[in-house]
């Protein structure tokens, strides 16, 4: 991995790099390996659906892309090299219920990030995209050609923000990459950090708290969508490599590299059914499973073509295999269903 060199914070030499929504999910695993890297860390969270011990590195300042003022006092006294964006709702449901909050959180809150980086010459900008820009897939995998048709208000904020990125780099200042994660999974392989989402909405915790007994059972959405078992296909992507595509994305920006959307997935795609199989694989416990109508919205089959991820940035995933990806997110339902 390439050392921090090019660009500086204030006092050392070493990049200073704000990730707003550091709390979260996602964000908090980039925190780790950033600092972990040499960065300098300085992570930005409103809590409202972040936790503040998920963030266990860098410096900690709780506060809301909504409120400009208090961003110039961020990009002032930090001399921040570059933004990762993590900041944003991301239930597809939810969204189609409170349209308005999804657009404020995740445009206009993007709009205002973005503002302040202008305001205080700050050029590098990475962005949290996601698979359901492309809406009901006309052809799987799914490569960056694949047309952006959205089917939701979370997908079509995020669409949003990609063209509002397209345009600030053709106006010159800005330069990005947007990474569309499919369906991120996993947890931090040293155990200290996972998935934690309040209330759960995502398949594998939710299987993973049936096996521990948290829950009752698992409720599969949908047994007859035309894929082999006739439950939906995902392309799962451990979040530890997630992490490494932003690391990778990160280096080519401060190399001065050129803006880039890329799609980040495995390129394998598991049905409801297998998640669970290998669930009770993993965790040796018995899953009780009841089927239920389809979720609105949930398109059959979403898998990625990440080729360009690779040739671009030479991003490969490390844990690509779903028995890992499950086995680090069940280390972490043991760990909080003892603890929580
Ligand atoms: N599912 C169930 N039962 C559950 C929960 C989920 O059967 O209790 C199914 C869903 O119907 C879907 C699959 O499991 O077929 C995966 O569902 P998730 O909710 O875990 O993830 P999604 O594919 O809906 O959403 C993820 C991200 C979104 C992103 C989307 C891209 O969470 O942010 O991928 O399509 F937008």
């Amino acid at each position: 991995m390439m050392q921090p060199a090019c660009a500086t914070g204030h006092d050392s030499g070493i990049p200073t790099i704000l990730v707003a929504g550091g709390a979260g999910y996602i964000g908090s695993h980039m925190v780790k390996r950033l600092a972990l890297s040499g960065y300098q860390v300085l992570v930005v969270d409103n809590l409202s659906t972040g936790f503040r011990d998920a963030v266990r590195h860098g410096q900690f300042v709780e506060g809301d892309l909504a409120d400009a003022g208090f961003l110039d006092r961020i990009f002032v006294e930090r001399g921040i090299s570059a933004v990762l964006h993590f900041a944003a709702l991301s239930q597809v449901g939810e969204s189609v219920l409170v349209p308005v909050r999804y657009y404020r959180n995740n445009v206009a809150n993007t709009l205002n990030l973005l503002d302040a980086m202008q305001r205080h010459g700050v050029q590098n900008f990475i962005f949290s995209s996601t698979a359901a820009i492309f809406g009901e897939p006309g052809y799987t995998p799914i490569d960056e050609r694949h047309p952006m048709q959205p089917i939701s208000p979370y997908g079509r904020s995020k669409k949003m923000v990609e063209e509002i990125l397209a345009d600030g780099d053709r106006a010159g200042g800005l330069r990005y990459v947007s990474l569309r994660y499919f369906n991120a999974a996993g947890a931090d392989p040293d155990g200290e950090l996972g998935e934690r989402h309040d209330p759960e909405s995502h398949l594998i915790p939710l299987v993973l708290q049936a096996a521990s007994g948290r829950r009752s059972h698992i409720a599969i959405f949908g047994s007859d969508y035309p894929t082999p078992d006739g439950t939906c296909i995902r392309d799962y992507i451990h979040v530890h490599d997630l992490c490494t595509a932003h690391l990778l994305a990160l280096e080519h920006l401060l190399a001065g590299g050129a803006s880039l959307a890329l799609n980040l997935g495995n390129g394998q795609g598991f049905s409801v059914r297998e998640v669970i199989d290998t669930a009770r694989r993993v965790s040796g416990r018995e899953i009780p499973v009841q089927v239920h109508d389809r979720r609105p919205g949930d398109p059959a089959i979403l898998v990625a073509d990440s080729r360009n991820a690779s040739v671009k940035l030479g991003w490969t995933p490390l844990y690509p295999d779903l028995e890992t990806i499950v086995g680090d997110a069940w280390s972490w339902e043991q760990r909080k269903s003892r603890s929580w």
